[in-house]
């Protein structure tokens, strides 16, 4: 039997209702060519993989990939494609929101050998997003300018989960991508660099056929995070840059509430150590607070467990502060250069709380 030309990835959580109908669409829009479905399923608790196995188990061209103890979109979508011996790839949601119809044209653009990736577009020409609400259709814009600014992608819909390419592109890059959040083409592009030759698809984003969608302020953190990483070139752990982004305005919260308790506290002999001590828990805690919902979403505290982490943050912290002024003066007393040793101390405040934060506060599960 003919082996696929073309590897359909569907990453799915809790899609149950979808997958039939889907099925049904890819063998109406792909009428004469040769293709194959693969589903990764982070084991749905609805059932979706038993639902693609039953589909699969009458039809050889389905198959599902289930997935245990992880979740996570972008790296669904990588191991479905290094799962394929197809010379093409694509991936489209399994809710139907993207158009199977246009995938034939898509396969066009690469077979003819005029570009590596054919992106699925909502705004470029004949393409629409119409069926965004009001509020995702604006984070949606405004995360395409934020990638244009910052990753230098010329790509119309970098946030476009619907996209074609070469497998043999995929597999050059694929160890450096990262299965992290819902940003899978971006982060393609962004790791190719120049070399990928980008095609574009445009289409009409459609109405969800069935069951909810599973976007959520965790996957806006985490393409903040993606974004980060890729302006430093992959040479910093985004939760460490969130880190240390929330650590710089724990220091403007901190300067702000002194110089709220000099001007208004009454005057007294040991008013700036008052002041200096309502700064340092106001910080201490709007840091916590921070941390909590932006670098550690994905571990957040909640309840006894938050109140436990902020008492052991605090500590941290203290151990952290003695330490900073220990090399920083020490260095001073060396080498008398002020700027240099201040710095030198917090630098190393910042990553010894950074460091045992994580291993101790926010514990990986
Ligand atoms: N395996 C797996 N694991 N699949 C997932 C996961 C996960 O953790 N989270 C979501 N999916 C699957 C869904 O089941 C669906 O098939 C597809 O990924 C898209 O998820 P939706 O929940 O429907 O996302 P959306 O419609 O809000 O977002 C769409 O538009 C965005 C553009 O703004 C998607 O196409 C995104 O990829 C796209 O970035
Ligand atoms: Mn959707």
């Amino acid at each position: 039997m003919r082996s696929a030309q073309l590897s359909i990835v569907v990453p799915t959580y809790k899609e149950r209702g979808n997958v039939a109908e889907l099925v049904r669409r890819l063998d109406l829009a792909l009428a004469g060519i040769a293709w194959e479905a693969i589903f990764v399923d982070d084991n749905s608790p609805d059932g979706t993989g038993d639902a693609v196995k039953a589909i699969g188990a009458a039809d050889m061209r389905v198959r599902c990939i289930r997935r245990v103890g992880r979740r996570g979109l972008a790296g669904a979508c990588i191991e479905g494609m290094l799962s394929s011996s197809a010379p093409y790839v694509a991936v489209i949601d399994a809710d139907l929101q993207h158009d199977e119809k246009v995938l034939p044209a898509m396969l066009a653009k690469l077979e003819s050998g005029s570009a590596d990736l054919v992106t699925g577009s909502r705004y470029v020409e004949g393409g629409s997003a119409a069926s965004f609400s009001g509020k995702r259709g604006a984070i949606s814009r405004l995360a395409t300018r934020l990638t244009h600014h910052l990753v230098g992608t010329d790509l119309s819909d970098p946030m476009s989960g619907f996209f074609m390419m070469r497998r043999d592109r995929l597999d050059a890059i694929a160890p450096r991508l990262s299965p992290v959040g819902f940003k899978i083409l971006l982060d393609i592009a962004a790791t190719s660099g120049e070399r990928l030759r980008i095609a574009e698809q445009p289409y009409e984003f459609g109405e969800r056929f069935d069951g909810e969608s599973k976007f959520n302020a965790q996957v806006g953190v985490e393409f903040l995070g993606l974004l980060l990483a890729k302006m430093t070139g992959d040479l910093v752990d985004p939760r460490f840059i969130f880190f240390a982004i929330v650590g710089t305005l724990g220091l403007a919260v901190h300067l702000i509430v002194l110089k709220l308790c000099l001007a208004f506290l009454p005057a007294q002999p040991d008013l700036f150590q008052i002041a200096q001590i309502a700064a340092t828990l106001v910080a201490m805690t709007s840091n916590f607070l921070l941390n909590n919902e932006l670098t550690y979403r994905d571990r957040r505290l909640k309840g006894f467990g938050a109140l436990r982490g902020f008492f052991l943050f605090c500590l941290i912290g203290s151990v952290g502060a003695l330490a900073n002024v220990d090399l920083a003066s020490w260095l001073y007393t060396n080498r008398e250069v002020w700027w240099l040793a201040g710095a030198a101390g917090a630098i190393m405040g910042a990553l010894w709380n950074y460091a045992m934060s994580t291993l101790f506060v926010w514990r990986a599960r």
